[in-house]
């Protein structure tokens, strides 16, 4: 198939593009690279030997949204493109609404439009709220508590009523849960922009040196060690996940399906910690401070539907997690290079 791959120079979407192409579909990508390096696409076109069309273009601009449609002939689209930090959009709310929200009904309006209707659309865990409960489900209540994740649970009911209006739809919702790692080559990575928000890039720059100590948020939670619990998935088993959803849907009746896309193992900061000392052999400073507010003591996957309905497996471990994050740093200790090499 020929897959429209939005946000496709970032770092969940840049791997799942590899796999599609290893997979035999055709790939266009489609990115403002505000939060991605150009520099990325050379090294996706050496690592995958194949082409790659890639636009770049505001996806909240619907006449520019329309054209990429216009000029290439669609069969789906996988929906990465989005403002993904949690604190950013406590402090800009509005940028956050309208870009999510905007850029997603530009391409469902576009891709109504010109017939396609296969969408696969990158939702995240944090749709699962305050939960008290664990371990997640997908049949589980969604809320959030903060705007980047109430654009998710927006579009996620935006999504749902659409597939209800038109069951010619085939839309799947993919709860992500701590996306890390990187791609075995070392050529692409995580490579956020400024102070990593984010545990396992900060982690991995301190390892390199280009931090001097780690933020451990609060080591007072109701947890095995006192520091907070997530479910870390390997991000080549992140867009493993996107290549068999798209698969089953294709071929599937469901106007609209919703999976969990985590390991189902639950890893404390602590862990994570250990972890990378030992891919790394370097010394991780930390030191505990106060909790960061909003986060939440432990979450993890119950990944059993994906598992059965998909076919899927997240199979890398933390230790893997971190030896591809490590190789991938110091290889690339400032990221990706800020112009074409
Ligand atoms: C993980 C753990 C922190 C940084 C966020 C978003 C979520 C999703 C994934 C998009 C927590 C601790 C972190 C640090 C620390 N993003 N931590 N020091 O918060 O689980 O999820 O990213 O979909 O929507 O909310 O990920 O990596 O920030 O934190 O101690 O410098 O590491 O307290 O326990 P989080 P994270």
């Amino acid at each position: 198939m020929r897959v429209l791959v939005t946000g496709g120079a970032g770092y969940i979407g840049s791997h799942t593009v590899l796999q599609l192409q290893a997979a035999g579909h055709d790939v266009v990508i489609a990115d403002d690279f505000s939060n991605a390096k150009p520099s990325i696409v050379k090294r996706l076109v050496a690592l995958s030997g194949s082409p790659v069309t890639v636009y770049t273009v505001d996806l909240t601009d619907e006449i520019a949204t329309e054209r990429v449609f216009a000029d290439e002939q669609v069969d789906a689209v996988i929906h990465f493109a989005g403002f993904k930090a949690v604190g950013e959009s406590v402090a800009k709310p509005l940028s956050y609404y309208r870009n999510n929200l905007d850029t997603t009904f530009s391409v469902l309006a576009a891709m109504a439009k010109h017939g396609v209707r296969t969408f696969v659309f990158s939702s995240s865990a944090t749709v699962y709220g305050e939960n008290p409960v664990r371990e997640r489900t997908e049949d589980m209540p969604t809320s959030a508590t903060n705007p980047y994740g109430w654009t998710k649970v927006m579009i996620e009911q935006v999504l749902r009523d659409l597939a209800v209006a038109d069951d010619s739809w085939r839309i799947a919702l993919l709860r992500y849960f701590n996306p890390v790692g990187a791609h075995a080559s070392g050529e692409i990575g995580e490579d956020p922009n400024g102070l990593p928000n984010n545990l396992m890039p900060f982690v991995s720059q301190v390892a390199v040196g280009r931090r001097e100590k780690l933020s451990v948020f609060g080591d007072d939670y109701d947890t095995p060690d006192g520091t907070g619990v997530r479910d870390y998935i390997h991000v080549e088993d992140l867009a493993a996940g996107h290549l068999a959803a798209l698969e089953k849907i294709t071929v599937g009746d469901q106007p609209l399906s919703v999976w969990n896309l985590g390991s189902g193992h639950a890893v404390s900061v602590l862990e994570v910690i250990a972890a990378f000392g030992r891919a790394s052999g370097r010394d991780i400073p930390y030191e505990i401070v106060p909790r960061r507010p909003g986060d939440l003591p432990a979450y993890w996957a119950d990944p059993s539907k994906a598992n059965a309905e998909l076919g899927w497996t997240a199979t890398r471990t933390i230790d893997d997690m971190c030896a591809d994050t490590w190789r991938w740093q110091s290889k690339n200790p400032n990221g990706f290079p800020d112009d074409d090499e």
